[in-house]
Order: structure tokens, then sequence, then C-alpha cells
């Protein structure tokens, strides 16, 4: 495939857009332009990255996560006993249910896929997944993305067979294969890292910073683009140099869980990770256990807006042949996708605390905000002082909608009141 590279001028920032059959993206000017396709990898070249966004109608093919990724993972249902069937039932539930067409494409295996080498060392699949091509040919077929997992070091997190000194081979492995995603967890690489430099963090981090270039590089060495998902806890401030090492999204904490304290607690500690967050480069605050475990319907409600406020990935976690009707509409709310996903690539930040009530804003394309009224705490409660409209960047009066309750409320101001349920939120969109 023949791609040319053109030099063009848009929103005040020279481009370099890739024109042409096989072309992929479109690349920045700034540094670290890298050869297949994933945008300019550094933080400060964010905004580059949107402005390549915006500007790539002239070229064939989006930059890759220019929106936060959407999918569904295997981990936090399926954990360990993920099969090739549960694979190929999510894809066609994905079609069934309306979720791939709200946009939830990637469908990840996580760990427990592996399988021994074979004499080459080629990595292989165990006998849960018989046929990895195959499976890829069936997701594909299906007009889905599939994802896969694997570690820097010699095993996984759940001790399976991990890429340490076989990068380059298990990258082209999943080229082969047909893999879009890899979300590439740290887990016995601390160990490694320890072991080399017992005493010294500094460089233990500079060797796991090494290592996530590393398949950084085996991954453009295929040609394949790949969404690239560092998972490794947020350690050594990852948002800082993650897009540095191609990262597309990098986790920003330990494991989420099917709880409304944990999920709430990771949510809230994201305040301040904002500017972090652009086009091609997201903070990842774990996958979604929306539907999972006992999360109630305000408390699913609240998880969802959290992450589209933080414009998180948005990888739902559950059973989908278990889905229910109100988890389904939940994950599929129209608007707060769209909040999620909105253009702009801003993640919100949180403008008022007032004990378990919080308000978070974030900008949006057409100069509207969203606005998230949540309350963590135990009792229903309201907003203290008002909206806070002013804090949130906004004129003393608003036109609004409330998204959940999929209403328009008219002209409103500071001096509107809401009562928000226990563990709930009220959504407006604002401008
Ligand atoms: C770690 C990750 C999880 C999951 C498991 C799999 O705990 O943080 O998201 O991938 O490993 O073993």
């Amino acid at each position: 495939m023949r791609v040319r590279w053109q030099w063009v001028k848009a929103c005040g920032l020279v481009l370099l857009v890739a024109v042409g059959a096989g072309a992929q993206a479109t690349q920045s000017s700034a540094p670290k332009a890298a050869a297949t396709g994933r945008p300019a990898a550094t933080a400060h070249t964010a905004a580059t990255a949107s402005h390549a966004a915006a500007a790539h109608s002239a070229a064939t093919k989006p930059v890759v996560a220019a929106t936060p990724p959407m999918g569904w993972n295997s981990w936090n249902f399926f954990a360990g006993k993920v099969t090739d069937k549960d694979i190929r039932d999510t894809a066609d539930l994905l079609v069934s249910t309306g979720m791939r067409d709200a946009g939830y494409v990637y469908v990840n295996i996580d760990d427990t896929w592996e399988g021994e080498r074979d004499a080459n060392g080629k990595i292989q699949s165990n006998s849960k997944f018989p046929d990895m091509k195959a499976l890829a040919d069936y997701v594909h077929s299906k007009g889905l993305k599939l994802g896969i997992y694997s570690s820097p070091g010699a095993k996984t997190c759940a001790r399976y067979e991990g890429s340490l000194g076989h990068e380059e081979q298990d990258a082209a492995t999943y080229a082969e294969w047909g893999i879009d995603y890899l979300k590439y967890d740290l887990c016995s690489y601390s160990g490694v890292m320890r072991a080399q430099f017992p005493n010294d963090q500094a460089a233990q981090f500079k060797m796991m910073r090494d290592a996530y270039e590393t398949m950084h590089q085996a991954i453009l060495k295929t040609g394949r683009p790949m969404v690239y998902s560092l998972c490794q806890y947020g350690w050594d401030s990852v948002w800082e140099w993650g897009p540095q090492v191609g990262a597309n999204l990098w986790r920003t904490t330990g494991d989420i869980s099917a709880n409304f304290d944990r999920m709430s607690l990771i949510g809230r500690s994201q305040a301040g990770l904002e500017k972090y967050a652009a086009p091609g480069h997201w903070n990842d605050p774990d996958m979604l256990e929306v539907g999972n475990g006992r999360l109630t319907h305000d408390e699913n409600v609240t998880h969802m807006t959290l992450w589209a406020m933080l414009a998180a990935p948005l990888i739902a976690g559950n059973n989908l042949t278990q889905m229910t009707p109100d988890v389904a509409s939940i994950l599929m709310n129209k608007e707060a996708i769209a909040i999620d996903q909105d253009a702009l690539g801003k993640q919100g930040s949180r403008v008022f605390a007032d004990g378990p009530v919080e308000i978070w804003a974030k900008p949006l394309t057409g100069g509207r905000k969203a606005i998230a009224i949540f309350n963590f705490g135990e009792t229903a409660s309201e907003i203290r002082g008002g909206l806070h409209l002013k804090d949130a960047g906004l004129a003393a009066q608003v036109t609004a909608r409330d998204v959940w309750a999929a209403k328009d409320l008219g002209k409103i101001g500071d001096n509107w009141k809401v009562t928000v349920p226990r563990h709930g939120v009220v959504l407006l969109v604002a401008r």
C-alpha cells in the first residue's frame, strides 16, 4: 500500500498528513511523530493532536483513539474463565443490543488466553482459545475490533506467559492474527525492576518506561495500527510520560471493583489529571463495572456519568448475555456517550466540593459545558450555595438540558434547586 505524506496548514499548525490508500492517520509536525499513524507523542502536543483530528478530513482515516476508546473487556466479569465462546457471544451481543452502533467497537480479551511458546518462541493461545486468527476474523466480520493482553514481564498478573524477551515476536504475532488493541500490564516486570535496582526507584522506573517503549516500537514495526493501553496502576505519574512511549491510554490507579466506594474513590481521585488528556492520549481510571456486582441504578448512572465527565475510555465489563434493559439503557445513553466522546477531547474537572456533593464541569464543542452534580453521600442532598455556574466558567443564566431525565430545562440560573439522590447524580448540558 502506498502512503503519501503532505504538509498541510490547519488551525495555525503545520501538520504532516497521510494521504492515499493505506494511510492510517494524520501526524503532527511536533516531536516524535511516529511512522504508522499514532499521533505525535508528547503531552504538550495535545492541542496539536486535536487539530490533527480536526484536520484529518483531508486525509483518509482518523488518529488512533482520537476520542476515548469504547468497547468491552473480559476481565471485570469473566476474569480467568473467559473463553473463545464468551468472546463470540459478546461480539454477537454487541451487535444485537445496539452497543456496537452506540460506539462500543473493541472486544478485548484480557489475561488468561496465553498458552506456551512453540519451539521458535512463538506465543500460542491456550485451549480456551483454539484459533485466535479465526476468532479475530469472526470479530471483524461483525464490524468490531479485537483486543488482546500481555505483560512486559515473563509472567502476566494471572501467571500466564508474558512478553519479556519476545516483544517483537509477540507484536508480529498479534498483527498476523489481526489484533487492533493491546493492553500491556506491568505485573511481574516490577519484580525484574526491583531485582535489577534493589534500592534505586528512579532506575526501576526508567526500566519500566523503557519496557513500555520497547513494546511501542515493536507495535510500530508491525505497521498495523493498534491502540496501546498501558496498565501499571499510575506509577511514576504515567500521565506525564505515557504519550512519549506511544500510549493511547494509561491506567491511573489500581484495579476497580464492582462496588460504589471503590468506583467513586477512583473516579474522584482523577481531579487534577485533566490537563493530561487529549485526542490520542487518555487517562484511564479502569474499565466500567456498570451492570456488575450489586451496583444500584443510581450507582450505575453515577459511574457512567463520572467516566463520561472524565473523558475516560468506556470499556464495558459486564456479562452481555445477562444485561438488563436498565443497564443497557445506561451504557447506551446517547447523550452521556456524546459527552465522553466529544471531539474537543477535554477531560472534566471538579469545580466545587462540599463534603459528598461535588460539581464537575467538562468543556464541549460549540461552547457548551457538561455539568455533573454528584452526591456521593448516604442521604439525598441539595447543593449548597446554588449551581456554581461561575465556577464552571458559565454565565449567570444558561440554557440547560437534563441528560438522564432527557428533559430540556429552558433557562436556569444559579438559584436552580435540585435534590440529588444518595449515590446519584444530575447531569446537565448547558450553553
Ligand atoms: C491486573 C490488571 C487488571 C487485569 C488483571 C489480569 O490486575 O490491573 O485490569 O488485567 O491484572 O490478571
